[in-house]
């Protein structure tokens, strides 16, 4: 197993360009499954999570290849007539975005038997309200073994009113992602507004899909018959671009992050500025730079457009060197503190109770062994690192290698000593 090793208290200067969104890529490449044909998907991040959605696709009997060369952000996925409508445990079990295969399999072929995913590090992370959409469309759900086994009795969806009880990314996407091909008009209320799920309708809508207000609470799809193959690129990740901007906001560094959506991460910035650290717009991108001691600030994880909870672990991080004490509120996961005993190990000073963690600023943190446990726990950990005096080592880095694409290559330009030790 690689562990990342991180001689810290070095100061970042320089720039760090942003890859493709990993949750925008993988619901894009599910959704080609909805139509017939050479799709052709551009900006993909080269990551482990993408890695095992091509692997469950190929199970299914589509083609997909990663571009080389010029065309290495690319992916191709060839999407025969006929699949095999099944997403195993296997597959599932790594990534629980793998569900996203569900609504476009019920859409196109009206069968589907997927895995449940289990619980993950983060919390239980139900998919019922993905269920309950897709049987307001029409489809029959039966849990088995295991399994969701899936069928519309009718051949074909049918347009509804749903509304969701609680706001769900995935849970969003899938559902309109069956609702292209129902028969008739879907209402969805309350839905997802991350710009992933924009990014999404943006693709189904190159595709010959119907959809209005995707980015806010109400979507409207109206059915069409069929659709063709999409070529989309994905949007520029968030979360990738807000590690790196947390990263300049340590004190001592400067850091401009190219490639990036401001728009997409407001609520950051607006802490990150709350802070002290200056954020400011320049060409292709931003630049922040953290001064000295950061101030401390209280956050609160929302959906969108509230603080990301994708980024709670990694702001947790600047908090922790904070001039006082902090109190952080976690309300999208219900267990996603795993970072914090590893982040003490570190010498920060944070206690949990419940949804809230406080955290009291220390002076410095200095390096020791820490153990990764979820994808943005792990990211923290390297943000630590970096800021840390002396030598972290990061073990179990390949839920690092879930979500961040190169992420010491990426690191080590700005002056970070930092590297991957094979195991
Ligand atoms: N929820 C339910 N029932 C459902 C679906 C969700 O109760 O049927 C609950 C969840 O348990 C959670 C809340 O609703 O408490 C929100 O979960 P959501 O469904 O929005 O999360 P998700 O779609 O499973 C996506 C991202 C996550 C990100 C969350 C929140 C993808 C592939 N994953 O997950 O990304 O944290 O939205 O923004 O898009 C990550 O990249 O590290 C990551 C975990």
């Amino acid at each position: 197993m690689d562990k990342i090793l991180i001689e810290g208290g070095v100061p970042l200067h320089g720039t760090v360009a942003v890859s493709g969104a990993k949750n925008a890529a993988l619901p894009v490449v599910a959704a080609a499954l909805l139509a017939e044909g050479d799709h052709r998907i551009g900006n993909v991040p080269d990551l482990a999570d993408v890695r095992t959605l091509s692997r469950l696709l190929a199970h299914m009997g589509c083609r997909v290849e990663r571009g080389t060369g010029d065309s290495r952000d690319s992916v191709e996925v060839r999407v025969p007539r006929d699949v095999r409508p099944e997403a195993p445990y296997d597959l599932v079990r790594t990534m629980r975005a793998s569900v996203l295969v569900l609504g476009p399999l019920l859409a196109r072929w009206g069968r589907a038997r997927v895995s449940l995913p289990g619980g993950c590090a983060i919390g239980a992370r139900p998919i019922d309200q993905h269920l309950r959409g897709l049987a307001a469309l029409g489809a029959e759900l039966r849990l088995e073994h295991g399994y969701v086994e899936a069928r519309v009795p009718r051949g074909r969806l049918s347009g509804t009113t749903f509304a969701f009880d609680k706001e769900t990314v995935t849970g969003t996407e899938n559902v309109m992602m069956a609702a292209v091909l129902a028969e008739g008009r879907t209402v969805l209320e309350s839905c997802a507004r991350e710009p992933e799920v924009s990014d999404l309708a943006a693709a189904l809508v190159r595709m010959g899909a119907r959809i209005e207000g995707a980015g806010t609470h109400r979507i409207q799809v109206d059915g069409v018959e069929s659709l063709r193959p999409v070529a989309h690129a994905v949007i520029p990740d968030r979360i990738e671009a807000g590690t790196f901007l947390v990263a300049g906001a340590l004190p001592g560094n400067r850091v401009t992050v190219t490639g990036c959506v401001p728009g997409h991460l407001e609520a950051l910035l607006e802490k990150l500025r709350a802070v002290g650290a200056s954020v400011v717009p320049v060409a292709g991108g931003l630049e922040v730079a953290g001064g000295g001691r950061p101030r401390p600030v209280d956050v609160k994880t929302a959906p969108f457009p509230g603080f990301p909870t994708d980024m709670q672990a990694q702001m947790m991080v600047l908090l922790a060197l904070a001039d006082g004490s902090s109190e952080v509120t976690e309300t999208v996961f219900e267990n996603r503190y795993m970072h914090v005993l590893e982040l003490r190990r570190l010498g920060a000073d944070i206690s949990v109770d419940g949804r809230v963690a406080l955290v009291r600023g220390v002076r410095g943190l200095s390096g020791a062994p820490v153990m990764a446990s979820d994808l943005r726990a792990s990211a923290a950990l390297v943000l630590a690192g970096l800021a840390a005096t002396g030598v972290t080592e990061v073990r179990r880095v390949y839920h690092l290698d879930r979500g961040y694409e190169r992420i010491e290559q990426k690191l080590a330009p700005l002056g970070a000593r930092i590297r991957r030790e094979k195991a």
